[in-house]
């Protein structure tokens, strides 16, 4: 019997795409799923004239592999995936490599390579980002663990990623959990991007009162700049024209303003709050996805709280210009805090990340491909110990350029009662970045006085506490 190079457990969308894309790069698959009518389904349909073989229970798909056998896991992240790891290990043999394609909980990979390395084993966590598209004819690849068992998967890898003008969206990333933390990461920054792209649809929409065919010329119009071209602002201006064919009116129109998540933004802010690095922009993101998804409240609620309403008085174009603007530097800041988590995570957990390296992966194939990560790759490139991307020479000079019509967009949205999150997040991020002194030393004056906390003081050395003057009996 002949055997097969690669195996797929799991034939959902992203686990039948990929495995279709292993086997058009002249890797012959097997391929298995739990319940079988998928796979007969699979077989009967997209799989027909291909190298796959079926297998309907997991020996035969583990004795259908060449060794040492290299099986994805494609399976819905938490419990699903340690069950799948239960039945396959009594199956293997040492040296045989499992790797796990969902967006896992970076610490739950950590743990399974834990228990898995020492039996024999290897574990590869691996970041796959690029929805069902990019699983068929390339995604971005995220792969983290033993570097030398990588080294068995990298031929596939490299040929199945996201080709670039520099090279296969794929690269080893780092041991243990790494490669699962980053591809969190990257949803992070997804969402950020994601909600500073909405608010510069609400402020066109409801501020500069642009109709959806004109939101479709400006977005198309973006994605032709150096600075915003990319996946997501691609994608933003084809939803404009959609219109619904029931009614006429432009889709997006008809959908429901609350949004869906399923953890990894979340998860971002978690670890982020945990290693002590802001992420303002990201949070801003989560928190406006809760915020929508609270709708009945805020239908009652926009009953009875009044605010500012009415439109941008000035020049259109002016003000698109601006939003552009705006959005750019808020995108930059969100980088940066994106950039900055995974490289404190990085030290925190000894993964050392090759920064530049993980802004190449994502040029193409992933929800966050743009022409801009080729600016941040050529960053950490020219300087990678560089503390924060704000400090990089060509983005310094861009938000120093726009900073002016930044500010105004968010000055008119607050003027105007449009909430800008994000973008004002950002701003925020900056400002305190780039400020020498901040108000904190008044935090630990109030520290100190009523938690005798202690406090540093600018001009001497040492701890210092003071007895304020005495707290009198509350009033109140
Ligand atoms: C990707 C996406 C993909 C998915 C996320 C986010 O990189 O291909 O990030 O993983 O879209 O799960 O989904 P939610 O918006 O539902 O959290």
């Amino acid at each position: 019997m002949t055997l097969q190079s690669f195996g797929v457990i799991g034939l959902a969308v992203m686990g039948e795409n990929i495995a279709l894309n292993v086997e058009r790069n002249g890797f012959p698959i097997a391929v298995y799923n739990r319940s079988r009518d998928k796979t007969d389904k699979f077989m009967a349909e997209r799989a027909v004239g291909r190298n796959v073989k079926a297998a309907f229970d997991l020996k035969d798909f583990v004795a259908a592999l060449e060794r040492p056998r290299r099986i994805l896991v494609m399976v819905q992240a938490g419990k699903p995936v340690d069950a799948v790891i239960d039945q396959l290990k009594p199956m293997l043999e040492p040296g045989d490599i499992i790797i796990d394609g969902g967006n896992s909980w970076f610490e739950d990979t950590d743990r399974r390579t834990k228990e898995l390395e020492p039996a024999g084993f290897r574990y590869i966590g691996m970041g796959v980002s690029g929805g069902e598209e990019g699983a068929l004819n390339g995604p971005s690849l995220m792969p983290g663990g033993t570097d030398t068992s990588y080294e068995y998967l990298s031929p596939i890898f490299t040929k199945i990623a996201a080709q670039v003008d520099d090279g296969a969206c794929v690269t080893y990333v780092g041991p243990g959990g790494a490669g699962h933390y980053v591809k969190m990461v990257h949803n992070g920054i997804e969402y950020g991007d994601m909600q500073l792209i909405a608010e510069a649809y609400d402020l066109l929409k409801n501020a500069a009162g642009l109709t959806a065919q004109q939101l479709h010329e400006v977005f198309s119009e973006w994605n032709t700049t150096d600075e915003l071209n990319s996946f997501l602002i691609e994608i933003t201006a084809n939803i404009f024209p959609y219109t619904d064919p029931g009614t006429g009116i432009p889709l997006v129109d008809l959908i429901v303003d609350a949004a869906g998540q399923k953890g990894t933004g979340r998860w971002t802010i978690q670890t982020a709050l945990e290693l002590g690095v802001a992420i303002p922009t990201i949070t801003a993101a989560v928190n406006s996805r809760i915020m929508s998804s609270i709708r009945q409240e805020r239908i009652a609620a926009s009953k009875q709280l009044t605010g500012p309403s009415g439109k941008w008085g000035g020049d259109t174009k002016e003000f698109i210009n601006k939003v552009r603007d705006a959005l750019y530097c808020s995108k930059i800041c969100s980088y940066a805090q994106g950039m900055a988590l995974l490289n404190t995570a990085s030290s925190t957990y000894t993964w050392n990340l090759n920064l530049s390296e993980m802004a190449r992966i994502w040029k193409g194939g992933c929800i966050i491909r743009a022409g801009f990560l080729n600016k941040i790759k050529n960053a950490f490139n020219e300087n990678p110990t560089l503390p924060n991307l704000l400090l990089a020479p060509e983005f310094k000079q861009t938000i120093l350029d726009r900073q002016a019509a930044w500010r105004d967009v968010i000055m008119t949205a607050a003027a105007l009662g449009i909430p800008v999150p994000a973008f004002s997040a950002s701003l925020d991020y900056f400002d305190s970045y780039r400020r020498e002194r901040l108000p904190q030393n008044l935090t630990q004056a109030q520290r100190d006085y009523f938690g005798a906390h202690t406090y540093e003081r600018v001009d001497k050395e040492g701890k210092f506490h003071t007895e304020w003057v005495p707290i009198t009996e509350a009033k109140h």
